[in-house]
């Protein structure tokens, strides 16, 4: 059997067309994924039932074919596993317990002791290793340490930030304190999921935007360097893709100063811009704005058309810029798969 194209485009390799997945493609645009969460109840069981988490993995797979499964989970279930309490209020999004003193630090379960709460997670990777079709890649991920600690010291979701840049500031022993413990689980997590049958891992740092400076070497770029080293230690030859969103010119050289296969890309960089500027290092995933998915239409077309071409003299995974939301029309996928496959 030939290689599957997602693990030939993060070998370098130039394919004809470029595979695709989206971000959040299990989610509530689907009637199916409706259905199901309701059916679990609420979106951490969804999270925690293997079955019906392997269930809405596979359904955007067998809706649209995509080249590329992304295990469903949340970034959150990792600070969860360390001990902060996690909860998920409809409409306002995740909440959790401070983690804002050496104490509260220090209070955290040992990194050894996740897998008690994430082993069900790594029994949804089994069981997709077994149902998805022998070409589809089977994605895993974690949070990168600063974006995940930006919501274990707010509590919840900020527009800025703010409480974790404050700390970082006022407490810096502290905030480093925390940085370490979660880039150390990060790195049991995620080798648990390799483990578990994860082909390729992503690390979501969806806040690495707000890093300036000294900041973003320190917290976004050690971090990711950090964890890359050693999972490419333990397991040889494993891919990995980083998403340092809105980094913007902190894209520059990330690849190269993480270790990363594949350096995901935001809608605040013009393909042609991350074409030239990016690309040149390697794998480039990216990056049709979402907004797309609700809008539709010639445009639609147009910018998917524009992406793929732009990056088309060098290894490319065609992706959204973020997330697809929840008012996306599933025709509009559709309709984005075969601009990409067909032209
Ligand atoms: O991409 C996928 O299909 C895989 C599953 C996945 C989810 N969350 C499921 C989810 C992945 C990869 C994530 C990552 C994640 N989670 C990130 C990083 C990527 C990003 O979007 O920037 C972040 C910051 C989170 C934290 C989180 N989880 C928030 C802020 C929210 C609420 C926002 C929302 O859309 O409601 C979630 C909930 C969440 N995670 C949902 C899904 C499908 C929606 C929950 C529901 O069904 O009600």
């Amino acid at each position: 059997m030939t290689e599957k194209t997602i693990l030939r485009a993060l070998k370098g390799e130039v394919l004809p067309r470029p595979p695709i997945w989206m971000m959040r493609q299990a989610g509530r645009y689907l009637p199916e994924y409706r259905a199901t969460r309701a059916q679990a109840g609420d979106f951490l069981s969804l999270c925690y039932t293997p079955e019906l988490a392997a269930e809405v993995t596979l359904q955007p797979i067998r809706r649209f074919g995509f080249d590329a499964a992304i295990l469903f989970a949340d970034i959150l279930l990792l600070p969860q596993a360390l001990g902060a309490e996690l909860w998920f209020t409809t409409g306002e999004g995740p909440r959790l317990s401070t983690t804002v003193t050496m104490h509260d630090v220090e209070a955290l379960k040992p990194v050894a002791a996740i897998h008690e709460t994430l082993a069900p997670v790594y029994s949804t990777l089994r069981i997709l290793t077994e149902e998805l079709p022998p070409e589809t890649t089977l994605i895993g991920f974690a949070g990168a340490p600063w974006t995940v600690a930006t919501y274990m010291i707010a509590g919840r979701g900020t527009p800025d930030q703010a409480p974790a840049h404050a700390l970082k500031a006022q407490d810096r022993e502290t905030f480093q304190a925390l940085i370490d413990r979660i880039t150390e689980g990060t790195i049991e997590y995620l080798s648990a999921q390799v483990y578990a049958g994860a082909e390729v891992v992503k690390l979501f740092d969806s806040w690495a935007g707000s890093l300036t400076g000294q900041d973003f070497q320190d917290f976004a770029v050690a971090p990711a360097a950090r964890i890359i080293a050693e999972l490419k230690a333990r397991h040889p030859g494993l891919p990995v893709i980083a998403f340092p969103r809105e980094a913007g010119q902190g894209y520059v050289g990330f690849a190269k100063a993480t270790g990363a296969d594949c350096v995901a890309l935001d809608n605040s960089v013009t393909p042609e811009w991350a074409a030239g500027q990016v690309q040149v290092d390697g794998c480039v995933q990216g990056n049709l704005a979402p907004g797309h998915m609700v809008t539709g239409g010639q445009a639609l077309i147009d910018e998917t058309r524009r992406v793929v071409s732009a990056f088309s003299g060098g290894p490319h995974i065609f992706n959204l810029g973020h997330g697809i939301t929840p008012d996306a029309d599933p025709e509009n996928v559709a309709l984005m798969i075969r601009t990409v496959r067909e032209g």
